[in-house]
């Protein structure tokens, strides 16, 4: 398809409004497992660090495993959650309602019908021994950390996306890995393999999202050196 074809105006509805969904999970309507291999399957087309493809994907329906799985995630989640209240404040409204979708979830997490674990081969206290090995003469905790996770989440974000204009929702969480080791017991994730979050996914209610309230990019970008304004947005 050439870029002339492409219907842009629905790519960027899809790209500007595939949300944290969380409250508007459909828990009762069945997701049909061919959809979410055909979203995954769009998801290996995203990159990976010298094509190594190093993803690992497991879809999780079986209940009893839903249901472990929803234990130990809410265990991860309540200091989180508890901390986060006693922090915000009493007029950060978004903070607050982030608060209480996410434990939301948490408490639903069972009957959401797919759990979507994306994984990747390898680790980062590994990859960071084998920049060291390979005579590197720095700290690479970020290099390692960047190159592990971002073999994954390009991919679990596409994945994302294909599931949204599907009709289906689903939220970006990792809170279960303060719990790593006793999901990778539970699922019989090898060791050497890490987990990066885990994706609750149903269909959603309701007709559309909206874009989400983020900082203004001129806050956020800077133009060739850091602090410095983008040019476009340069008073004259
Ligand atoms: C690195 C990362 C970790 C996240 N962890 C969780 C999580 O553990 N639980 C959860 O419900 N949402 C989690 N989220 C989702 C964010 O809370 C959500 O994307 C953010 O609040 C913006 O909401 P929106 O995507 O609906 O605009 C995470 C997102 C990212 C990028």
């Amino acid at each position: 398809m050439r870029v002339t074809e492409l219907d842009r105006a629905s790519v960027d509805h899809v790209l500007t409004t595939t949300r944290a969904v969380r409250r508007r999970l459909d828990l009762d309507r069945p997701v049909p497992l061919h959809v979410v291999y055909e979203c995954l399957e769009i998801g290996l087309q995203a990159p990976t660090g010298f094509n190594l493809q190093n993803w690992r994907w497991l879809v999780v329906t079986d209940p009893e495993l839903r249901c472990a799985l929803a234990s130990i995630y809410r265990r991860a989640l309540r200091p989180f959650i508890e901390m986060m209240d006693a922090h915000t404040p009493a007029d950060d409204q978004v903070t607050q309602r982030v608060s209480v979708s996410s434990w939301y979830l948490a408490e639903h997490l069972e009957h959401v019908p797919v759990h979507l674990i994306p994984c990747t081969t390898s680790r980062v206290v590994d990859e960071r021994e084998m920049w060291a090995s390979q005579g590197f003469d720095t700290d690479h905790w970020n290099m390692a950390a960047s190159s592990v996770y971002g073999e994954v989440w390009p991919a679990a974000w596409s994945c994302m996306l294909a599931l949204r204009s599907r009709g289906l929702g689903s939220s970006l969480t990792m809170i279960h890995l303060a719990a790593e080791p006793e999901v990778a017991e539970l699922l019989g994730i090898p060791e050497g393999v890490s987990q990066a979050g885990l994706l609750p996914v149903a269909y959603f209610q309701g007709e559309d999202f909206r874009p989400g309230s983020r900082r203004p990019l001129a806050e956020v970008a800077f133009q060739e050196r850091w602090g410095e304004t983008l040019e476009a947005l340069r008073e004259s």
